[in-house]
């Protein structure tokens, strides 16, 4: 798709206050991303070839992030809160001659569709002055209420508090999510919006009723309400999150993987899963995940950061963070962490065991409760196994540290200096044996309960 020459606006200087947070409204996450980013790539996706932020005073944070997602975004900052209008013209730099369709975003509206802004587009494109994104809401109470006349065209919108009773009535809600013909048509609405309503700001909305009286052509393109979601608590942001996963689930099993439950996988934004992968029933999947074609995850894995590789197994119980790369054909099992390891193909780390700051070559078994013990509570050290080795279960492998190909340990070794290509290494307290002292014992201490009556309870 080649990028248009057009510019969205996204506003973000709203205080979040119903967040109860520290943290600025938009960098909440959804699916591992903050709601800013979600906004940004659906921007990105719909080819819009111009962005602007508009964040309010102090709002550096914001502003940081969404430079860091997109380094051509423009950033303005709203000095203070004084309406959707006040805030676009916040972004009058950007505006002032710009030839091509203006969008205005919402920060907080992170599950808006590339398809949905390219409907906007298009109605622009086919002659629409302004294009409003409009949702039927089974519960419309606080959203402005889209005003038709009666031959259907959109000739105001009104806000909630604004309203009288019979138009309070009304279904039909603006999402908030605009699109104007030119930058120049959009300065021309906004220089006659007032504040003469119930809340005493510059409402953007009003711009629909100035256009409607110029005998502009005005637009609603209808999206889903649960598309348009404005995130404004943390119920709110459960919510959006819950849509998000489904998205994501959708998406994975029409890629090829299979879930089980698909209710219970938590993907995120950047998850990469080939066909045929398999994913059980309550799987956590944090940023950064790849995971290859053929490969099984079982029920109750932690993964993040991780790349897991062609036919791979990984679970019950299993933990991945980030640098864990997983080759073809590896077995991870239960109650494993591997932290920034290389797993060559095939090998086996199956039982209780952690591996860091490791590699380990291809088809080596790591026995059950092995531990790389890469810290020594000031610097961490690698350990480097190689192919084919055999590590007894029970092992402490003391970083740094190599364990040649081919080469065994014995159990429950603690290994400090690097051990040859195919020998043995053990270290291990000598076994002794006494011959019938546990018979001796249990006869003596039989003996002594029954002198004292004691009747073996
Ligand atoms: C707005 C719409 C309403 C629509 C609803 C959809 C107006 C007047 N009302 O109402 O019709 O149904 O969204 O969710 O536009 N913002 C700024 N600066 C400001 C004020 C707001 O940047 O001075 C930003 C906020 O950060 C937010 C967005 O604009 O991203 C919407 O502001 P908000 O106060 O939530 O508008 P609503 O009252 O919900
Ligand atoms: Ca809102």
């Amino acid at each position: 798709m080649t990028e248009t020459s057009s510019l969205a606006i996204i506003l973000a200087a709203g205080k979040g206050t119903r967040m109860k947070s520290a943290l600025p409204k938009v960098l909440h996450k959804l699916a591992g991303a903050p709601m800013i980013a979600h906004v940004l790539s659906a921007a990105e996706a719909a080819a819009i070839g111009k962005l602007a932020l508009v964040v309010g005073p102090g709002m550096d944070d914001v502003a940081q992030a969404a430079i860091t997602l997109n380094p051509k975004l423009q950033v303005f900052v709203q000095p203070e809160q004084q309406g959707t209008a006040d805030a676009v013209k916040a972004a009058r730099s950007a505006v002032e001659d710009f030839k091509g369709h203006v969008l205005i975003l919402y920060g907080d509206t992170p599950l808006l569709r590339p398809e949905t802004l390219n409907a906007v587009e298009a109605e622009l494109a086919a002659g629409a002055d302004l294009v409003v994104i409009g949702f039927e809401a089974e519960n419309p109470t606080g959203y402005g209420r889209l005003l038709l006349d009666d031959r259907g065209r959109l000739i105001a919108i009104r806000e909630e508090k604004d309203a009288s009773d019979e138009e309070r009535a009304l279904t039909l809600c603006n999402s908030g999510i605009m699109g104007f013909r030119s930058g120049k048509s959009l300065l021309g609405l906004l220089g006659r919006i007032g504040k003469n309503n119930a809340k005493g700001e510059f409402y953007l909305t009003d711009a629909v009723a100035l256009a409607a009286g110029d005998k502009l052509e005005t637009r609603i393109v209808l999206s889903s309400g649960a598309e348009v979601l404005g995130v404004n608590s943390r119920a709110e942001l459960a919510e959006a999150e819950t849509a998000m996963q489904q998205r994501l689930r959708a998406r994975a099993m029409a890629g090829g993987a299979t879930m089980i439950a698909p209710e219970t996988v938590f993907l995120s934004h950047d998850t990469k899963i080939g066909k045929d992968v398999l994913i059980e029933p309550n799987v956590f999947i944090g940023e950064g995940v790849t995971i290859a074609d053929g490969a099984v995850i079982k029920a109750f894995s932690h993964l993040d950061g991780a790349s897991i590789g062609e036919g791979a197994t990984v679970g019950p119980f299993a933990r991945l963070r980030p640098g864990a790369d997983l080759a073809r054909n590896v077995h991870v099992g239960n109650f494993v962490e591997i932290k920034k390891a290389e797993i060559a193909e095939g090998a086996k780390v199956n039982h209780l065991t952690y591996i860091g700051d490791a590699s380990i070559g291809a088809r080596a078994n790591i026995g059950a409760g092995t531990i790389t013990c890469n810290y020594d509570g000031f610097g961490k050290y690698r350990t480097e196994i190689g192919a084919g080795a055999f590590i007894g279960s029970n092992s402490s492998l003391v970083a740094p540290v190599r364990i040649g190909e081919g080469a065994y340990i014995g159990s429950g070794s603690v290994i400090t200096k690097d051990v040859e290509p195919d020998a043995l290494a053990l270290t291990r307290a000598p076994q002794e044996e006494r011959k019938g002292w546990a018979k001796r014992m249990r006869d003596e201490r039989g003996k002594h309960a029954k002198d004292r009556g004691n009747k073996g309870t």
